[in-house]
């Protein structure tokens, strides 16, 4: 075998005689992509040091990978309360049993994601780095734990890991090979245009509050024209809004630390940072700063969740009162963090556009009243006619069927109900003729069913086959998406017989953890109700790519 040769379309520089290249094994967990794009990404990298990369979802991975692996670089998101991924429990798992093999002399480097407002930052990454050690790996070069803002710092750190990785003599390798056999290079050279660090500005051409006036929700439905050659996105994907703070919180923040006179340091706040999150790191950092040995106290873990508990960033500054400078304040906190919404409409059934469905943040605790960034900025800050500032997150694991036959059950509830909008419209647009089954719960039928009339037309058309929906304040007792798939199930085991795919959208603790439950359930009943059985039949789906969900 020699070099790949160039082939259309690819600048592949000719090679003189080379060494082969060495293995790389890039493992990633990945829960909303980020992980997977940083090690997608790393492969190019990886062969300009001279390192042959393959890259491996820890959902693939498997001990045989790891025996054979002589150089590995892991990317490794946290999800929730410093767990692993969920498509990556497995893996992870038995990477951490005494089942796991010994990889002595393994060579290897660890990159964590995760997000400082929760306690177990990066927890999934750093457990991973040590127990690569503790198998007899070599740490080739250390660890680094990332914040939402991870972006420059993880392609510095791929540069310079993939260097300690590659071997010695092929440090300054020139020559490029590109395989473009790979899947893996293509879905690289897709990357997105627009990003957080630099969104698209679109204008917002609707912004309606679906849910009716007497509701205990508030819902908005939002239509952003976002027509430039370079957003493009699809049903399953999600749109990154970068929005601003509230002013007045912004005002409060400056003024706790005694520089609410300063305009510049306000609108700073406003539209460039974090200025609601109060995180550990920044309890350190500020009681490092201001030399507040109480505030140190906070860093206690019993001490922490009392005083962080439903308190914010303004709360810690009111609290210990300290001046400030403008320096000062802005090394204390990270910059605004993008908010992810499912996209909630088909690019084929409107064009130039993005819809989102965005469900309203309100709440009140220690005496003041707390707004959800994003939700917020749009209920009481945007109106049509707005710009709004917007960016492709893609998903590749919450996507339609290629096959137009295959019959789709979507389980959603409240805001999760957005991604099944562009999923109709797309198979509508698509005419794909595959049955299609929803199952949607709310509060109340009478103002919190969500796209009513667009679900009634659907299944005129019959575009949508069967609605089952779940209003869980309708009557005395609770009943919800997943009470209504017991009663179906055995019509969902028929379809599921005949291919079908599960989607399962919305929040993961109230209600995603409860369906998965009960699918297993179901899936337990045809084999005479083992509940392993029915576990095991439900991550069968999973890995075959019918059992997808989206999360939060
Ligand atoms: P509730 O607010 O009446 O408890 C959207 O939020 C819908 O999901 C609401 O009807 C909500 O009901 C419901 N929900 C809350 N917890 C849930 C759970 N564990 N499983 C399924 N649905 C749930």
């Amino acid at each position: 075998a020699g070099f790949e040769a160039a082939q259309g379309g690819g600048a592949v520089a000719a090679a003189p005689a080379q060494k082969p290249r060495q293995p790389l094994t890039v493992l990633y967990a990945s829960e909303s992509g980020n992980a997977e794009a940083l090690a997608l990404r790393s492969k190019k990298i990886a062969q300009k040091h001279g390192l042959d990369a393959r890259i491996v979802d820890f959902a693939d991975a498997d001990f045989d990978l790891l025996k054979k692996a002589k150089n590995i670089l892991v990317y490794a998101a946290t999800w929730g309360e410093g767990d692993p991924p969920s498509r990556a429990v497995d893996f992870y798992n038995a990477l951490m049993s005494d089942e796991a093999p010994r990889i002595d002399g393994v060579r290897f480097a660890v990159l964590a994601l995760g997000d400082s407002a929760y306690v177990e930052f990066c927890a999934t990454g750093r457990l991973i780095d040590e127990r690569l050690a503790a198998l007899g790996g070599v740490r080739a070069f250390d660890r680094i734990d990332l914040d939402l803002d991870y972006a420059k710092q993880a392609a510095e750190w791929t540069e310079k890991a993939l260097g300690e990785l590659a071997p010695a003599d092929a440090g300054n390798a020139t020559v490029v090979h590109v395989d473009f056999k790979s899947p893996l290079l293509a879905e690289d050279d897709d990357e997105p245009r627009y990003t957080v660090e630099s969104p698209l500005t679109g204008e917002i051409t609707a912004l309606v509050d679906l849910n009716g006036t007497g509701s205990s929700r508030e819902t908005w439905h939002v239509e952003i024209a976002a027509d430039a050659p370079g957003f493009s996105y699809l049903p399953g994907d999600a749109i990154g809004v970068v929005p601003e703070n509230d002013p007045q919180l912004a005002l409060e923040v400056a003024e706790a630390v005694g520089l609410g006179a300063d305009g510049e340091v306000v609108k700073k706040l406003r539209e460039r940072y974090d200025v609601t999150t109060l995180s550990r790191p920044l309890i350190e950092a500020f009681s490092k700063l201001t030399q507040r040995t109480d505030a140190a106290k906070l860093l206690e873990p019993e001490a922490f969740a009392a005083f962080a508990a439903d308190r914010q960033l303004v709360d810690l500054f009111e609290t210990y009162s300290e001046k400030l400078t403008p320096e000062q304040l802005f090394s204390l906190l990270r910059p605004l963090p993008g908010r992810l919404y499912s996209v909630a409409s088909s690019p084929k059934a409107h064009p130039g556009e993005a819809h989102l469905l965005v469900g309203a943040v309100r709440w009140a605790s220690h005496g003041r009243e707390r707004r959800g960034v994003c939700s917020t900025y749009f209920a009481d800050r945007r109106r049509t006619g707005d710009e709004v500032r917007v960016y492709v997150k893609p998903n590749r694991h919450f996507r339609i069927p290629e096959d137009g036959n295959r019959p789709i059950i979507m389980i959603g509830a409240g805001t999760g109900v957005a991604p099944y909008r562009g999923f109709i419209e797309e198979r509508a647009e698509l005419e794909h003729k595959g049955k299609s089954w929803l199952f949607f719960g709310e509060r109340n039928f009478t103002n919190d069913f969500l796209y009513q009339l667009e679900w009634q037309e659907h299944l005129a058309s019959e575009t949508l086959s069967r609605i089952d929906v779940a209003f869980s304040r309708d009557q005395p007792e609770k009943i919800y998406v997943q009470h209504r798939l017991w009663d179906r199930r055995e019509e969902l085991l028929d379809w599921i017989a005949d291919g079908a795919h599960l989607y399962v959208c919305g929040d993961e603790k109230g209600m995603a953890r409860d369906v998965d439950d009960t699918l297993a359930r179901i899936l337990a009943e045809t084999a005479r109700g083992d509940d392993e059985v029915g576990r095991a039949k439900l991550k069968e789906l999973a890995k075959a790519g019918r059992y997808q969900r989206d999360v939060y």
